[in-house]
């Protein structure tokens, strides 16, 4: 029997439950809000589809009752306020942190155990509030903002090279921020070839261009943080922990001294399996990779200096 808990019930936290429902990566997901009433009506909403949809997994919604969510396998924690138009994911951090630290003391009063993933932004620090806040052993403890920004890279790669996005791949790794994100243009494909014969030098950049801004064009379109990607992202990272898939994603991970960088989340490529990250990838940057992923290091521990003062 396998159980996730989703704390949030917005539409990120709700997306993510209906991906693991229709996907049936669980047994049981709790979906958790602290808004009287809304994670049992979206939880109802979304079960009212599993006639037609032939559905098995168990989805139920709970009101800030901590109790239901024992002995979670894996909890997805995407509370906080999200940003408006305009709004760095970074200036989220005076709301989020409280909220962050409180959901996880919580979680974990009732699931010791469980694997947890951060989707909460700033991304990034709010992984690493959970690293210094719960003691939790550095594995067990995931940040999903490479999942996301890596979908979105292949999407606009596939729509550039005019393909499906399964026939794709790339990897974005560094902060989960406008500015901070890398995507390796270097290692982008289509079906095993670099994916530089198929669209010119510029077109690659204006891919990375897109990809990095992927989230904030969202925002100026729907008035509020994207949820359909981020939530599939999030139940993405929960199916390769859930079924020891042994994946290789790109994840917000505590360094020690991986890239050179120590003390901070951020993305890169992790392999991911029942254990939470199984192993950080580390392989050879090029030197201008190398420098941007510095100056992405050292914006992410500008914003955890933040945390202090949050808290
Ligand atoms: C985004 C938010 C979820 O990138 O960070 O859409």
């Amino acid at each position: 029997m396998s159980k996730v808990t989703v704390v949030g019930a917005g539409n990120v936290g709700a997306t993510c439950a209906n991906v693991l429902v229709t996907t049936q990566v669980a047994d049981e997901v709790v979906l958790l809000d602290i808004k009287e009433g809304v994670s049992e009506g979206k939880a109802m909403d979304i079960m009212q589809t599993a006639n037609i949809l032939g559905l098995e997994t168990r989805l139920y919604g709970v009101t800030n009752d901590y109790s239901k969510t024992e002995g979670s396998d894996v909890v997805v924690i995407t509370s906080g306020i999200p940003r408006k138009p305009g709004m760095t994911r970074e200036e989220l951090i005076g709301v989020n942190a409280g909220i962050v630290k409180s959901v996880t003391e919580n979680v974990l009063k009732h699931s010791p155990n469980a694997v947890i993933i951060c989707v909460s932004n700033p991304m990034d620090t709010m992984t690493y509030l959970i690293h210094k806040t719960s003691g939790l052993p550095k594995n067990k403890i995931i940040g999903m903002g490479g999942a996301l920004d890596s979908a979105r890279f292949k999407y606009f790669l596939s729509q550039a090279i005019g393909c499906n996005a399964k026939e794709v791949e790339g990897i974005v790794i560094g902060g989960h921020g406008d500015t901070t994100m890398i995507p390796l243009t270097r290692f982008a494909a289509y079906r095993g070839l670099p994916a530089s014969e198929f669209i010119s030098e510029e077109k690659l950049a204006a891919v990375a261009a897109d990809t990095m801004v992927g989230g904030a064009t969202l925002t100026k379109l729907l008035g509020t943080s994207a949820w359909y990607a981020p939530g599939a992202a999030a139940a993405q990272v929960v199916g390769a922990v859930l079924g020891d898939q042994k994946k290789l994603i790109s994840c917000s991970a505590l360094l020690e001294g991986e890239y050179g960088e120590s003390d901070l989340c951020i993305g890169v490529p992790c392999i991911l399996g029942k254990n939470g990250i199984e192993k950080i990838v580390e392989f050879n940057l090029n030197e201008e990779e190398k420098a941007l992923f510095h100056k992405s290091a050292e914006a992410v521990h500008k914003t955890n200096a933040a945390l202090a003062s949050a808290l």
